[in-house]
């Protein structure tokens, strides 16, 4: 198999393709992480397996039917599960104040549902599922977790999404307050794409 040198990345999300380059430039993986804008735009995607698995490969089977048969497609389907919700807002974290897709919206809620959970009972944790789809059917998932606690309210203005009231386990402070370099050792995109840049360096064939 020829090496993959570009990786098509099934999203809309500006920031998703920044921190995946990022990630990709710091783990030593010659690769272009390329967005879906540069090449047609992102389709639109029903997101309704109920996992991020499923999730992740509605998206990257979506890119890859209006691409080349000999591309590579990544798609990243993430999100932040709350212990205290059973799991949730999970596979519905883009989406939970309703079906505009409002970060800024979807942030808000979160922090009133927490309003009135006390600290011993706000742990939560990111799970970020990066799917590979490649010619031939070629098909391979990557996972990453980080764990960690909601804080009462926003503090910071880096990153994206419910950053600002995400602390990773070990710190006081959020993704938004600590900055993308803490953020991409920790994080759980960064924990997926090790996985994930593991696989490139072997190849793209199994352990
Ligand atoms: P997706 O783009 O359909 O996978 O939706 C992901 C949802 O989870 C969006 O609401 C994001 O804001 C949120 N999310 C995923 N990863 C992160 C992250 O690294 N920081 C903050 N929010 C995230």
């Amino acid at each position: 198999m020829p090496p993959i040198t570009r990786l098509h990345l099934a999203s809309g999300n500006p920031h998703k393709v920044q921190e995946l380059q990022s990630l990709a430039n710091a783990s030593g993986v010659a690769i272009e992480i390329v967005s879906a804008r540069a090449v047609g735009g992102m389709p639109e995607v029903a997101e309704d397996t109920g996992t991020f698995v499923g999730n992740a490969r509605q998206k990257a089977l979506a890119l890859r039917a209006q691409l080349p048969g000999d591309a590579w497609v990544v798609a990243d389907d993430s999100g932040v599960c709350v212990d205290a919700l059973a799991g949730a807002p999970g596979v519905e974290s883009a989406y939970y104040a309703g079906p505009q897709h409002d970060p800024v919206a979807n942030l808000s809620k979160l922090i009133a549902v927490m309003r009135d959970v006390p600290v011993a009972e706000r742990g939560a944790q990111f799970r970020c599922v990066l799917f590979v789809s490649g010619p031939n059917g070629q098909e391979e998932v990557f996972e990453g977790f980080c764990a960690g606690q909601l804080l009462f309210e926003s503090r910071g203005g880096a990153g994206f999404g419910y950053d600002p009231i995400f602390a990773p386990t070990g710190f006081h402070q959020s993704y938004a307050e600590l900055g993308d370099e803490v953020k991409n050792r920790l994080s759980h995109r960064a924990r997926a794409w090790a996985r994930l840049a593991a696989w490139l360096g072997r190849g793209g064939t199994a352990p």
